[in-house]
């Protein structure tokens, strides 16, 4: 008995130096102290053997199991200590990295004046709506007085799209305009919109780019007027701008959708070729504007006896030039990385009224 008490335990003892993990070591417990190991069915069989040798053979099993029990659990610790190296060593984290790097993008002009421009007039109580750039005729055209012979279309050097079957041709959309036609004729008045987007005309300088951006505005209620008019963009631009009492100009001028109609120029200084808004002698365009037309209001549905509203239009890159100090429109759609990392902002910095505008 007690040479194969000995043997068990000197054979379990190398097993459990050399288990190469926890798996390893509980089978060699299982294999010897489980309910059907060596040592446990050993010391079920005690019971057959008298009582001298049962006594001597039940000391001899117990020192066994204690040798045997202190070996694996001290064998565990080592492998457990060991897992947890490797584990520590694989998953170090190196603390004097610097942090998370700024992100390398910039967000483009345009899409920050756009944001400027929504943040302020959202502020004043509009709200945004949108239209396809692929348009019919009739909303970018006709239903803003235009009709076919209209000359006022001559001046939109249009891009029209191949005529769907026995249909008019849709065009790419001329300006932002179309949206106060299908913005009224979903929405009963009062009305309060404004409509950034892109807009699209076959014209190519120092000065223009097929693809272009607008903001058009959009106001009806009961009793609007001139006044009206001239206070929400005389706001608008001392926002835009960040400068108090800017000189405007509310000059006459002639759009088919609105009457009267009035483009607004701002006062402004060139030295050498530094612009400087809100002072000097020179005058800036910036938006065209105007009283509703009765006839675009009936086209939307809305009736020109109750209702009255004005609409303005304005070139967004036109006005990112200004406020940015960009000056050639074309670097705009180059996809120049170095422009975009001069002339680009910081991405989420969003413009709001309260966080501040880019100054
Ligand atoms: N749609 C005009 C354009 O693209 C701009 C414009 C002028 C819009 C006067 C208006 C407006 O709403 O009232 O040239």
């Amino acid at each position: 008995m007690d040479d194969r008490i000995t043997t068990i335990v000197n054979d379990s003892l190398d097993a459990i130096a050399g288990a190469g993990d926890i798996a390893g070591l509980d089978a060699i417990r299982v294999a010897t102290l489980g309910r059907k190991g060596s040592i446990t069915l050993l010391m079920k069989g005690l019971g057959t053997l008298d009582p001298q040798a049962r006594r001597q053979a039940g000391q001899a099993l117990n020192a066994a199991k204690d040798d045997l029990q202190s070996a694996i659990d001290r064998r565990r610790g080592e492998l457990e200590r060991q897992r947890l190296d490797a584990l520590l060593e694989a998953e170090r984290i190196d603390v004097t990295l610097p942090e998370r790097p700024a992100p390398g993008g910039t967000v483009h002009p345009v899409s920050q004046a756009t944001d400027e421009i929504i943040a302020i007039l959202a502020d004043m109580g509009f709200t945004v709506a949108e239209g396809p750039d692929i348009e019919d005729d009739w909303f970018n055209f006709g239903a803003l007085n235009m009709p076919e012979e209209h000359p006022a279309r001559q001046e939109h050097d249009t891009f029209y799209l191949l005529p769907a079957a026995g249909g008019a041709r849709p065009v790419l959309r001329t300006h932002t305009s179309p949206v106060q036609i299908r913005h009224m004729l979903d929405n009963p008045p009062p009305i309060r919109i404004i409509a950034p987007g892109r807009t699209y005309r076959s014209d190519s300088d120092l000065t223009h780019t097929p693809m272009f951006h607008q903001v058009e505005g959009l106001v009806i209620d009961r009793d609007i007027h001139m006044g009206h008019l001239k206070g929400c963009l005389r706001q608008f631009v001392e926002a835009f701008f960040g400068v108090d009492d800017v000189p405007m100009r509310f000059r006459p001028s002639y759009f088919p959708f609105t009457s009267p109609s009035m483009e607004v120029d701002i006062g402004c200084s060139f030295s050498g070729n530094r612009l400087t808004i809100g002072e000097g002698e020179g005058w800036m365009e910036v938006l065209g504007s105007g009283m509703v037309h009765p006839r675009v209001l009936a086209n939307g549905g809305v009736d020109p006896e109750a209702w009255q509203g004005f609409a303005f239009g304005l070139g967004i890159d036109r006005l990112a030039m200004l406020k940015y100090a960009i000056p050639d429109l074309r670097g705009f759609f180059d996809a120049d990385l170095r422009w975009l990392r001069h002339y680009g902002f910081r991405p989420l910095d969003v413009p709001t009224l309260y966080g501040g505008l880019t100054p």
